[in-house]
């Protein structure tokens, strides 16, 4: 689940790393962005979420969202007995491959505040300089299918400007649509002088936690020769289908 199309920058992953199981993604894009949304509100449409796809099946569910993971997960695993796998900043990797001693972090408003993610940031980050940024609008380019052309280089270069001033060399997506703008950040760092700043995105990682997750939990194992992936969206799925198709997901 995610608040629109940012998890499947998340499912890609999933599902080259488990092709034989059955897939059900819902995009919340009705109250797309969360990023500005209350925790609690959040948690009240996980909440409805996840009710939803356990009624349909789910063994295991994928918060494929860092903002709803900074709100919600804690709230799910106490309240729910299925197993849940989140996002999280790549800070850890970032603190640790970083060379200036410099790592920016792009998110929400809504995860950049939350406890989840300062914590994290102090456990791992302590040793560098973590500079942070909101993606401002960057959402809504991906939702909208803009994710190219002047406007979404104007959008982009806004947020990145502070972490390439500030020096970073590793730039953490601390969100799971801003893969879906990897081209047009590489473009605009490579023209503000940042051509050999690396980003991270956490979706290979999260893959590969959600295979230990089955593994433990002896869950999955469809058998399937493919993924078999279908969608609910709760609003229209204008944005997916766009998606699906540009990108192959
Ligand atoms: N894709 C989400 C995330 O990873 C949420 C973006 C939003 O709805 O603001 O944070």
């Amino acid at each position: 689940m995610d608040s629109g199309v940012g998890g499947l920058s998340v499912y890609r992953e999933i599902a080259e790393a488990l092709p034989s199981e059955k897939y059900l993604y819902y995009s919340d894009n009705a109250n797309c962005p969360y990023g500005e949304k209350s925790r609690d509100f959040i948690i009240q449409r996980a909440r409805q979420i996840t009710d939803h796809l356990i009624s349909e099946g789910a063994q295991v569910i994928a918060i494929a969202c860092n903002t709803a993971t900074a709100a919600a997960i804690a709230t799910l695993r106490a309240e729910y007995p299925i197993p849940f796998v989140g996002m999280e900043p790549a800070v850890k990797p970032a603190a640790l491959g970083t060379v200036s001693g410099v790592i920016g972090v792009l998110a929400t408003a809504g995860t950049l505040k939350s406890s989840k993610y300062l914590m994290n940031r102090d456990r791992y980050g302590s040793s560098v300089k973590v500079v942070e940024s909101v993606g401002r609008g960057f959402v809504e380019l991906v939702e909208s299918g803009r994710l190219e052309g002047e406007e979404a280089e104007s959008t982009v270069r806004a947020s990145l400007e502070p972490l390439i001033r500030s020096g970073a060399d590793i730039i953490v997506l601390g969100c799971t649509h801003y893969p879906f703008l990897l081209p047009v950040l590489r473009k605009v760092a490579s023209q503000m002088g940042g051509s050999g700043i690396r980003f991270i995105d956490p979706a290979p990682a999260v893959a590969r936690r959600l295979c230990d997750v089955l593994k433990e939990q002896g869950i999955g194992s469809e058998g399937l020769d493919a993924p078999d992936f279908s969608y609910e969206c709760s609003g229209s799925d204008e944005a997916i289908r766009r998606i699906m198709l540009n990108l192959h997901v």
